[in-house]
């Protein structure tokens, strides 16, 4: 061969080659956002022309409705703002209402002598759940069983949208707790007992709220939480009522239930060494910064003694030096203030650790004078306070805050969407696929949608509040039919049937007599959050055995659908129901439901918790050497 062709062949091949590199970096660059580095030299600008109380200002986030005064977002340069679980405008939870409060804050900082914008942060942890109207998506312990990371996704993207229509553009999610005892309260809202789903669903639900592009009007920011190891503390059984734990810290004040036995999880303890932290807990918060998640939050709980919000090695050494997470940390909900009795040693702690900015729902002006103090007199360096506010400016930046072709209020267009029809398919969609088929006896599911009379029962079926579960509307949630709309399973199983079939309801099983099959709904019957919801007990109350009971003694067939936020003990039911589903927290549109009971859909969800036979197996994880529960970790049936 020539030489000239030789060399036309390799330039070609050059050629070609280079054609496939751009291009491959083009993909890259749409399927992934940039680094946080990109800002540094804007950020790294406006830095320069700050004193060192606006510095500090950016690093705290009290929250809005627990300011005293509002305008203390201008005196004391505030840069964040949250609405936590409890917080309403007291115009009420409306769109509009929230809406203007967004916009009010938001005023309020573009006044200081900077106009440094406002990041707006709220728990938007399965939907935009503050919000009346807002679809209120499955629990993560549903997704978990769904397994679907390209529906999670969409979720993200949805929710994304619906908090944007009120202009807030940070939400405390996704949760990526692996959670390893199903007593603590916290259980629904984490995906799975195991790091791979956990990890899989959690970088696709950053995906999904960040878009690949922050600066998108429709991207939010995520926060992957609690890190880390929130889901491993050692449970600590309780005494009565208090004791154990101290108060502010929302650990195991304990489901109230007919044994009354309550232990304390949430926020507690871990004991285990490195090589377990890494291989169990440490994964999701690999794939979130893999997936350029913008804020991570550290637990309240603590390492073999340490608090995470005051671990140098947790917050530093692992998750910015090793991991190379290039965003911010926000403390908890006043977690600084648990790390020491004295709060200016544990700002002190928590800053110097790692911290970047601190929820300090209501001490926000104590922290501003205390961190400017420590660092006047050399405590905390000023390369920690200038390495914490370039971390939050890169953020803001590369949302877009600083675009000055852009307004920071909020887009009312965004309104016509909100709370949309196309939203709630997407939700019905992922309430199908969380549901877990557990038993399926004589092919009593599906359920013809032409029978006679079909019964329904058990407070859960007509409840929109108790599947919502916690973080909906009120950060405990409420029984009920909350203000937040939406369909009761009830109302979709009438939706479903056909025009002859009757459906009838009584709340304890009465008038079941003559129905072809009845449905009845057991599990937790009161919303929870956090560590309200640790119990020693995951036993049906005695009612709910009492009605299975019954119905099954009256000769009509029964289909039990579990609502709750974990599984629960069901061995007194196994021989009497004839179907179970569990539907765990469906959110509010429950005609997911009826749609796998009457035969639409097939039931595809698999179990990414196990499900134990008794309390004493507690705790129990796939993996575990004496492994038998009743159901193992990716059980499922179908039709
Ligand atoms: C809570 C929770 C955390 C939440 C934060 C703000 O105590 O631990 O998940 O994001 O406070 O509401």
């Amino acid at each position: 061969m020539s030489k000239a062709i030789v060399r036309n062949t390799i330039f070609e091949s050059v050629i070609c080659l280079s054609v496939i590199l751009v291009y491959c970096t083009i993909l890259q660059g749409q399927t992934k956002q940039k680094s946080f580095l990109t800002y540094d030299t804007k950020a790294k600008e406006i830095l320069e022309k700050m004193t060192l109380e606006e510095k500090i200002g950016q690093m705290v986030q009290p929250d809005y409705a627990s300011m005293r005064d509002k305008n203390d977002i201008q005196k004391y340069f505030v840069g964040s703002v949250l609405m936590g679980g409890g917080s309403d405008p007291r115009a009420g939870n409306s769109l509009e209402a929230w809406t203007d409060l967004y916009d009010n804050a938001q005023r309020l900082a573009m006044g200081t002598r900077l106009g440094i914008p406002l990041i707006f942060g709220i728990d938007a942890v399965h939907g935009h759940s503050n919000i009346e109207g807002a679809v209120i998506f499955p629990h993560n312990i549903g997704l978990g069983c769904t397994g679907d990371s390209d529906l999670v996704e969409e979720i993200g993207k949805i929710t994304a949208y619906e908090m944007k229509a009120t202009g807030i553009q940070w939400t405390f999610a996704p949760c990526v707790t692996v959670v390893r005892d199903e007593r603590w309260g916290r259980t629904y809202e984490g995906f799975s007992e195991e790091p791979k789903i956990s990890s899989l669903l959690g970088a696709a639900s950053v995906r999904g709220l960040q878009g690949d592009n922050l600066s998108n009007p429709l991207s939010v920011a995520a926060c992957a939480k609690h890190y880390i190891a929130d889901g491993g503390t050692t449970a600590v059984e309780r005494q009565g009522r208090g004791g154990g734990m101290p108060a502010f810290n929302f650990g195991g004040e304990g489901l109230t239930n007919t044994r009354g036995v309550r232990v304390s999880l949430n926020a507690g303890n871990c004991e285990f060494d490195e090589a377990t932290l890494r291989a169990i807990h440490l994964p999701p918060y690999k794939d979130a910064v893999d997936a350029g998640v913008a804020t991570i939050m550290p637990s309240y709980s603590s390492w073999n003694g340490v608090k995470c919000s005051a671990s140098k090695f947790l917050l530093t050494d692992l998750l910015k030096d090793e991991l190379g997470f290039e965003g911010f940390l926000i403390s908890d909900y006043s977690a600084i203030d648990q790390i020491n009795r004295n709060f200016k040693e544990g700002i002190a702690t928590s800053i110097n650790a790692g911290m970047d900015m601190a929820m300090e729902p209501s001490r926000y002006a104590e922290f501003c004078t205390l961190l400017k103090e420590l660092v006047d007199e050399g405590t905390v360096p000023m390369s920690r306070i200038d390495d914490a506010v370039t971390r939050i400016l890169r953020v803001k930046i590369a949302m877009g805050l600083f675009d000055e072709n852009r307004s920071q209020l909020a887009d009312r267009n965004l309104h016509d969407k909100f709370g949309c029809d196309e939203h709630r398919q997407v939700a019905r969609k992922a309430v199908r696929e969380s549901l877990v088929l557990l038993q399926n006896n004589n092919k009593v599911l599906p359920i013809a949608k032409n029978a006679k009379r079909i019964h329904v029962a058990g407070v859960n079926g007509d409840n929109i509040g108790n599947q919502c579960g916690g973080w909906t509307v009120q950060w405990q949630g409420a029984s009920g039919n909350v203000t937040t709309g939406g369909t009761t399973i009830l109302q979709a199983i009438k939706n479903s049937v056909s025009s002859e079939t009757q459906v009838t309801y009584s709340s304890d099983g009465s008038d079941v007599e003559g129905a072809d099959v009845a449905i009845v709904f057991i599990g937790e019957e009161r919303p929870y959050a956090e560590g309200s919801g640790d119990t020693g007990d995951l036993s049906l109350n005695a009612q709910q055995v009492e009605m299975v009971s019954k119905i099954k003694n009256s000769g009509v067939p029964v289909v039990a659908v579990i609502i709750s936020g974990r599984p629960m003990i069901i061995g007194d039911i196994l021989e009497k129901a004839d179907a179970i589903v569990a539907a765990w927290y469906p959110g509010t549109e429950g005609q997911g439901v009826a749609d796998v009971l009457l035969g639409d859909y097939k039931p595809t969800g698999k179990l990414s918790f196990t499900w134990p036979k008794s309390m004493d197996q507690l705790p129990i994880n796939v993996g575990d050497a004496d492994y038998e529960p009743l159901y193992k970790y990716g059980f499922g049936l179908s039709y």
